[in-house]
């Protein structure tokens, strides 16, 4: 499972990173700051690994979800490789060290120069670009005959399935505007001499984020497996990757997050023997959330308690330029007393500092009245969509990022200064 308190527990009525004090780390980075457990992100990645080892596969994990290169490093250790969306992201995995047969490149809107980026990504290009329109298909081609490469490519099938999640983080349905219809697909599959120096090996199927159910999974699954079945009959080659996206989900509150070891099972039955495939397939995944995100907390302190009739309100140093989720899909993250406290509980709104009343990280939570200035307050499930969509709203430089793991921490990031804030600018 995945939970809050996995990996960040108290000890001694005092909230830990793996057993670290978090109030060790604060003293040396000071507030707020990012801070990540290495045991949360290796153990779920081991698990995947474990789960599908009887499939030749790869682990791509999803780098929007948490690009910092420390991050990325280590998991590329332990044998995983990178989906990613952008030339930074590439860019990202290059500092990494990851290797380009291990990178997926997904995203409905690729500029040509980041196809050029990544056709001669350490000179021997990428594992797929995964397509999601005929227009890109015609670009991509365009881009590489230009280059005198081949670009391996597997098309993003839209399979109209409702991932039953937020509308927002929603990839699935027809109405969204994420892949290829079947039909478009097959189109592209019987015209491939259009598109030169293209070498479609595969599908990938990406429906939503945070999925509490795996039944929209495995009918995505199933419409996959039918139409590489009906591919196959068309091509000179059958298909040789399957890419099943990411979109796993996790406990941010109560809610019940599906077993890693039923995905597995999932993806075995879907796509080992029984599936029947002509040739040997490759089975890609693509998690973010269900690894990154209850692998990191956001540690902020309480600036000021102010007081009024019905409830509280603590200010506190993080804001939503730091953790946007909260203000952009109402989302849940518990927050809790670094320090256990023993205060009557109040009604407490807790809020950053940022000009706009959408600052606002929850509302009527139960936390110890006698919580106060200078205490820590750490915002849980932070691993995930919280670093990679901080800005610098309000001119706030970005928090520092640390690392714990096998007892010690660092920081793989530094607080961002001033002087990063305008040193990109002129007067
Ligand atoms: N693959 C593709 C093609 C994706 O678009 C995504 C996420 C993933 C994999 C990873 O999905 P995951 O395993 O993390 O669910 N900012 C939102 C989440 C947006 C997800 C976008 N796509 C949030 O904070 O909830």
């Amino acid at each position: 499972m995945s939970a809050p308190f996995d990996y960040f527990q108290y000890k001694s009525g005092k909230l830990t990173a793996e057993g670290v004090s978090l109030e060790k780390i604060a003293d040396l980075t000071g507030t707020p700051v990012y801070i990540y457990s290495a045991e949360a992100f290796l153990s779920p990645l081991r698990e995947l690994k474990k789960g599908l080892a009887k499939l030749d596969h790869l682990v791509c994990f999803a780098v929007k979800s948490n690009s910092n290169i420390a991050i990325l490093k280590m998991l590329a250790d332990e044998g995983a490789g990178m989906d990613l969306v952008s030339g930074g992201e590439l860019y990202r995995a290059g500092a990494a060290g990851i290797a380009g047969g291990k990178i997926v490149f997904s995203g409905v809107g690729k500029t040509p120069g980041e196809m050029d980026q990544a056709l001669h990504y350490q000179d021997q290009g990428i594992l797929s670009f995964n397509v999601e329109s005929v227009g890109e298909l015609k670009m991509l081609s365009a881009v590489a005959t230009q280059s005198g490469k081949v670009a391996p490519v597997a098309l993003r099938f839209n399979p109209d399935v409702n991932a039953k999640t937020h509308p927002y983080i929603s990839t699935g349905l027809k109405k969204n505007k994420f892949g290829m219809t079947r039909q478009e697909i097959l189109a592209a599959a019987k015209n491939l001499k259009e598109f030169p120096n293209i070498k479609f090996q595969g599908i990938s199927v990406h429906i939503g984020s945070q999925l509490l159910s795996l039944s929209p999974l495995a009918e995505a699954f199933a419409f996959a497996k039918e139409l590489k079945h009906e591919l196959d009959e068309i091509l000179l080659e059958p298909l040789s990757i399957m890419d099943l996206g990411g979109g796993v989900g996790i406990t941010y509150k109560n809610e019940k997050a599906p077993p890693l070891q039923k995905y597995c099972e999932l993806v075995n039955q879907a796509f080992g023997p029984k599936a029947k495939f002509k040739n040997p397939v490759k089975i890609l995944i693509e998690p973010g959330r269900r690894m990154a995100g209850n692998s990191g907390i956001l540690l902020t302190e309480v600036l000021y308690r102010k007081t009024r009739q019905a409830k509280d309100f603590l200010i506190v140093d993080a804001a939503m330029n730091d953790l946007i989720r909260p203000a952009l899909y109402e989302s849940y993250h518990d927050i809790v007393p670094v320090e256990k406290k023993r205060g009557k509980p109040r009604n407490t709104d807790i809020v950053g500092p940022v000009c706009e009343t959408g600052d606002c990280f929850a509302s009527d939570r139960k936390l110890p009245g006698d919580l106060n200035q200078g205490d820590l307050v750490a915002i849980m499930s932070a691993g995930a969509y919280g670093f990679t969509m901080a800005s610098n709203y309000n001119s706030r430089p970005k928090p520092p990022e640390v690392l714990v793991r096998n007892g010690k921490f660092r920081v793989i990031r530094k607080r961002e200064t001033y002087d990063d804030l305008i040193g990109l600018e002129t007067v």
